[in-house]
């Protein structure tokens, strides 16, 4: 991979300089559209919500929202942004454990579907619907358990303990909110335990992603179940299911479709809902790679080798519980050797990949490759400031975001 999308490594370095994040928009494009065709084959009303906290950057936000992708924001920060860019507030899908009440209320004035979280929620948009004398429309995100430990319940409402069912009691008694959709998100990984002795604190898990999709055919039987039995037994009429996030790339897509679409489609009894989708991975981990330049390479005194490149876990945290995946760029496999690749940063948990690398120098390029979800969006100016990211489309170079500066750093700083 000495080029991305027809442009070469050595070309970009060379004009934009290194470590340098590179946005393909053409993967962007294929995952996004694929991603809907793939759930729009087999079901009639799909949208997908792109979620931003997956990675932010405007040009990738331009790109997916261009394709025709919803918002999936998960504080009012991410919802302003999504406004800024132009997305109608009916187009957002709200998330997240922490609304405030002012955002809340522009949110349910702009329209947008609001997936509650938890009864403090709750009791603050009956006060909105109060305020504005008038009944809100909302969604309720529920957990339940799908027969895994590690998925957390901290998120929304849980449905095998009845916690659900009292809330759907609650809105339909006083009448205030009414309940519209359900949201369900099985999270991103799922974490289990390493047990690879001497691995720093980070690393004592590990992330398995994708998981079964036979996961999301039990969290949609349950939430097809949990919309029939309260339209039976309160007429609350569910117009959309909302499965979120955590989907494989598209390749691996096709039984998580089905896993979906067919418990909707054989079990849901009355009007189709909409079948709302967020992913954030499958559309953009592949999407966006990291060049970087090796500083050092050093051969340890117990025979292993150790080098260090101009980017690190400021630039890449998910590094810190998930080793990332290097392409090197010379022909030679001479002296391939497993080597632990350190960022920049004085740190001991600083490490990017251990992978084998041949015979390589200060100089040196690699890529870090398929870095596009929850990296930038969680970087940080950590002892460097953030490199310029790149957008190639069409074979032309864009600059997507500018490299930051010191004053760019410290314009915030007022004493
Ligand atoms: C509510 C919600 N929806 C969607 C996503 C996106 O998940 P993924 O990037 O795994 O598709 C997340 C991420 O954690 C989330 O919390």
């Amino acid at each position: 991979m000495n080029n991305i999308d027809g442009i070469s490594t050595d070309k970009i370095v060379h004009e934009y300089g290194s470590p340098i994040f590179v946005v393909s928009a053409t993967t962007l494009k294929t995952n996004l559209r694929v991603f809907r065709e793939e759930f729009s084959k087999k079901y009639p009303r799909v949208v997908v919500a792109y979620s931003y906290k997956t990675n932010y950057l405007s040009g990738i936000l331009d790109i997916i929202h261009k394709e025709g992708a919803w918002a999936e924001v998960a504080s009012g920060f991410e919802y302003d942004l999504a406004r800024l860019l132009g997305v109608p507030g009916n187009t957002v899908v709200f998330n997240g454990p922490y609304k405030k009440k002012e955002e809340l209320k522009k949110a349910s004035k702009e329209g947008a579907l609001i997936n509650v979280d938890h009864l403090d929620e709750l009791k603050i948009l009956e006060e909105i619907a109060s305020e504005l004398e008038r009944t809100l429309e909302i969604g309720i995100r529920i957990n339940i358990n799908v027969g895994v430990h590690q998925l957390p319940d901290r998120f929304g409402f849980n449905l095998d303990s009845g916690e659900a069912i009292q809330i759907v009691r609650r809105c339909v008694e006083n009448k205030l909110l009414r309940i519209i959709g359900l949201h369900i998100h099985l999270t991103s990984y799922i974490i289990e335990p390493d047990h690879e002795e001497n691995t720093i604190p980070a690393r004592r898990i590990n992330l398995i992603w994708p998981k079964s999709p036979n996961l999301y055919r039990t969290a949609a039987e349950n939430v097809v179940w949990f919309a029939n039995e309260i339209r039976e037994k309160f007429a609350v009429n569910i117009r959309y299911i909302d499965m979120g996030g955590g989907f494989p790339t598209i390749d691996l897509l096709n039984s998580y479709v089905d896993a979906v679409v067919y418990s909707i489609l054989n079990g849901f009894k009355s009007e189709l809902p909409i079948l709302i989708l967020e992913p954030g991975r499958a559309i953009v981990k592949n999407a966006m790679h990291l060049i970087t330049t090796i500083v050092d390479v050093k051969e340890m005194a117990d025979g292993k080798r150790r080098m260090v490149i101009d980017a690190g876990t400021n630039l890449l945290p998910t590094s810190l519980w998930e080793l990332q995946e290097i392409e090197y760029l010379v022909d030679s496999k001479s002296g391939l050797k497993e080597t632990i690749v350190y960022g920049p940063l004085c740190l001991q948990t600083d490490i990017i990949a251990k992978t084998k690398l041949p015979e390589l120098k200060a100089g040196d390029k690699l890529i870090i490759k398929n870095v596009g979800a929850y990296n930038f969006s969680q970087s940080s100016s950590f002892i460097f400031p953030r490199p310029c990211v790149l957008l190639i489309e069409n074979e032309s170079v864009k600059v997507s975001r500018k490299a930051e500066t010191v004053d760019d750093i410290f314009k915030f700083e007022t004493l």
